[in-house]
């Protein structure tokens, strides 16, 4: 059983063809990062797995059900959650009230308090999103998307903008997830990258230029040239 299944997956916007017959899968627990140039395409994919955008061509299945044409809404209630690359908080309410909104577009039946406690934010529960620092509040958009108790994940680019420090941190919540959430990762910091994931797919002007384990993407030859840069060097 795979948890999500991308099937030969087509987007134009216009006469623009931004992704070209995309097949992919993921297995359940899998960690799967996905990196290639900006403009490739990837925050597109997320967004048509998640349901705020419709393929051209293609399905989406997500645990053998085809989902293509459900609603975001609908897909988050079976389990697919997803973080913005712009953040989407409320920025005047309460830590704890940004989390209870969340809870209430799910069905999820969370114990708030040992779940912030988990994650080391119960004594911020009633600061207002917007006095929290970035690399904070980008932990909270994470948590939001976790309080809805997603089996499949999107994080698109969760350490953009952040100090090292803020990275280590959110780097740290991410490996800590539990295992039977399945992670779908975008992100451009490859150290972050071979940290988190157990695989890759690299994607080059909208389709996989190649896809594998961590070390089979690394010594890519491929990869070397077009995504990293560095042919013939040691990446
Ligand atoms: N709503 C849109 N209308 C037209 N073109 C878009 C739209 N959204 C993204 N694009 C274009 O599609 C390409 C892929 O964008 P995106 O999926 O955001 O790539 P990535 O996340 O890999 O940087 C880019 O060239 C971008 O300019
Ligand atoms: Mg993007």
């Amino acid at each position: 059983m795979k948890a999500l299944e991308v099937r030969s997956l087509t987007k134009y916007y216009g006469e623009f063809q931004v992704l070209k017959n995309v097949s992919f899968s993921v297995e359940p627990g899998e960690r799967r990062a996905i990196i290639g140039p900006n403009g490739a395409g990837k925050t597109t994919l997320f967004n048509i797995i998640s349901g705020t955008l419709k393929p051209t061509l293609g399905k989406i299945f997500f645990f053998h059900r085809d989902v293509t044409y459900m609603s975001a809404y609908r897909r988050s209630r079976l389990g697919i959650g997803r973080t913005f690359q712009i953040t989407n908080l409320f920025f005047n309410l309460s830590l704890m009230d940004n989390i209870n909104l969340a809870l209430q577009i799910s069905n999820s039946s969370l114990n708030l308090e040992e779940f912030l406690r988990s994650w080391g934010f119960w004594e911020k529960r009633r600061t207002r999103v917007g006095n929290l620092s970035y690399g904070e509040q980008r932990q909270v958009e994470l948590l939001l998307a976790l309080a809805q108790s997603p089996k499949l994940i999107l994080l698109d680019e969760p350490t953009a903008g952040m100090s090292p420090v803020e990275t280590e941190a959110i780097t740290r919540i991410i490996t800590e997830l539990p295992r039977d959430i399945t992670i779908l990762i975008i992100e451009h910091d490859m150290e972050v990258v071979f940290t988190l994931a157990d695989s890759i797919t690299v994607l080059h002007y909208g389709q996989i230029l190649c896809e594998g384990t961590k070390e089979q993407v690394k010594s890519d030859p491929r990869v070397k040239e077009v995504y990293l840069g560095t042919a013939g060097e040691e990446v």
